[in-house]
């Protein structure tokens, strides 16, 4: 990926587990490929251990749990006041497993990555291993990412890139899980946010345009 220099873009990461994409946000911001600054990692949960990496990089990190909220309107503008106060301009879901109401101040600055090619098994219930199972059990020939940005439905919004990867004979989840993640993802996601640092994606109605 050739980047054009070009000023920092502040963001937030969302995590639910273990930060494998967190983690490899932080190499490629670390190893200068990456023109984002993460301002804050917001947890889901304390079980969450992706937390770590944060730690490590000296990431300011927040811990806010659905159930601590009676609405899901309340627990996301606890969410997105964080990321304001954080100063963010750009929210990444990172292996996020909570569904957000996108304030206005928001619309199309809320990113995802999935594992698979939206609209192929997407949608609630579709998330880990459950992704790559359906996959298989379809006995579709290939599979791999979406990068898209996020609407209030689970898996929905405009289409920012996708990567594919084949599907192999011997498959099992946890070997498509691991080339989809490492083969299609960890190049993906740093690939559409540099994109996006670099002002270059432009969402008309439900597409997107990369100039
Ligand atoms: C990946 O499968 C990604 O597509 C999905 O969450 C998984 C990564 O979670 N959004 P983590 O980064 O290992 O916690």
């Amino acid at each position: 990926m050739n980047k054009k220099p070009t000023n920092k873009l502040p963001i937030a990461v969302l995590i639910s587990g273990t930060g494998r994409t967190l983690k490899n946000l932080i190499e490629k911001i670390e190893a200068d490929q990456l023109d984002c600054e993460i301002k804050i990692v917001i947890a889901s949960s304390k079980q969450a251990s992706g937390t770590q990496f944060a730690e490590m990089a000296n990431i300011p990190i927040q811990i806010i749990e659905r159930s601590q909220y009676e609405t899901s309107e309340g627990f996301s503008e606890s969410v997105f006041q964080e990321c304001k106060i954080a100063g963010v301009q750009f929210v990444v879901m990172a292996g996020y497993l909570q569904l957000l109401h996108i304030p206005d101040a928001f619309k199309n600055k809320v990113i995802n990555i999935h594992p698979s090619l939206i609209p192929a098994f997407c949608g609630k219930g579709f998330y880990g291993q459950h992704v790559h199972e359906s996959a298989l059990n379809y006995g579709v020939k290939i599979s791999g990412c979406t990068v898209h940005f996020v609407n209030n439905e689970y898996d929905n919004g405009p289409v920012i890139l996708q990567k594919v990867v084949p599907v192999l004979e011997n498959d099992t989840p946890q070997t498509l899980n691991d080339r989809v993640f490492y083969d299609a993802e960890c190049l993906a996601y740093p690939e559409a946010l540099q994109l996006i640092a670099e002002k270059r994606v432009k969402v008309v109605g439900r597409k997107v345009h990369i100039s």
